[in-house]
């Protein structure tokens, strides 16, 4: 489904048990709610599972590229009145990761919980900005193939870059369907973000992170960063997995993800 939401179109899907609580999922970069797949259809049974992409992925509109993390999180809250959803569980990975820290440094009262996956709290340090710059004109002047193949290496573990098999035949088709406008104003607003860790401390809500053993993005050093900050929040590795955890072993990832789940939903 589409909606108008401040002023651009949003591709969203609003499936699973209409009478369950909100699960709201929250793609990385560059990728689409089609990487939730998997994830959908285990919470689906129980579960109202509302997934959408963000402003310039997937099949929302691009607009004119300049993005920003506050523009996503406007975006995301926004969508939730679109659907009337006034609280939701949010499951944030990677990038989705950042704008979920955000938006519950914004606005916690339209959250009950959350799952952190494969992210971080920390802003791009010097080096980091200088890195996205470069894949940002890389991109522009090369093409989203281009970029997908300078990226891949990087999310995935050596075993599953050894295999070749279809998760990362999905992300390469993910990446190259995006426009490079997008993937370069979504670096740029990565970038740019802020440092959600000195808020760490405030969140009272449960929380859980999950963290591919193998991370070399979002490592699981940060992800043990957030978990000490985080009162009572609860961290899960996924051995042998990359950045891309939930595509890599969806089957462990979705047992931690559905525990939680019940947990905090039951009572
Ligand atoms: C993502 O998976 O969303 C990105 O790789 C995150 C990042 O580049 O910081």
């Amino acid at each position: 489904m589409d909606a108008m939401i401040n002023g651009t179109t949003l591709y969203y899907e609003d499936c699973g048990c209409p009478a369950g609580t909100p699960v709201v999922f929250v793609h990385g970069f560059p990728f689409s709610s089609v990487m939730w797949t998997d994830q959908l259809k285990a919470a689906g049974d129980r579960y109202r599972t509302i997934a959408y992409d963000l402003r310039g992925l997937g099949r929302s509109e691009v607009g004119d590229g300049q993005y920003t993390l506050e523009g996503h999180v406007d975006d995301l809250l926004a969508l939730l009145d679109h659907l009337g959803v006034e609280q939701a569980i949010i499951v944030g990975f990677s990038m989705g990761g950042y704008i979920t820290l955000r938006a519950l440094e914004r606005n916690p009262e339209r959250f009950v919980a959350a799952a952190l996956c494969d992210t971080r709290c920390e802003a791009d340090d010097n080096g980091g900005k200088i890195k996205r710059a470069n894949a940002a004109a890389m991109v522009k002047k090369e093409g989203a193939g281009a970029f997908a193949d300078a990226f891949i290496p990087a999310v995935f573990s050596p075993a599953a870059l050894a295999e070749a098999g279809a998760a990362v035949d999905l992300v390469r088709e993910m990446i190259a369907a995006t426009d490079p406008v997008a993937i370069a104003g979504n670096l740029i607003a990565m970038a740019a973000r802020t440092d959600t860790c000195a808020s760490l401390a405030d969140i009272a809500m449960p929380i859980l992170l999950i963290v591919g053993e193998e991370d070399a993005i979002t490592p699981p050093q940060s992800a043990l960063l957030m978990c000490e900050r985080i009162k009572g929040s609860e961290l899960q590795c996924i051995p042998a997995a990359g950045h891309m955890s939930n595509l890599e072993n969806p089957q462990l990832f979705n047992r931690y993800l559905l525990s939680f789940l019940q947990r905090v939903t039951q009572g």
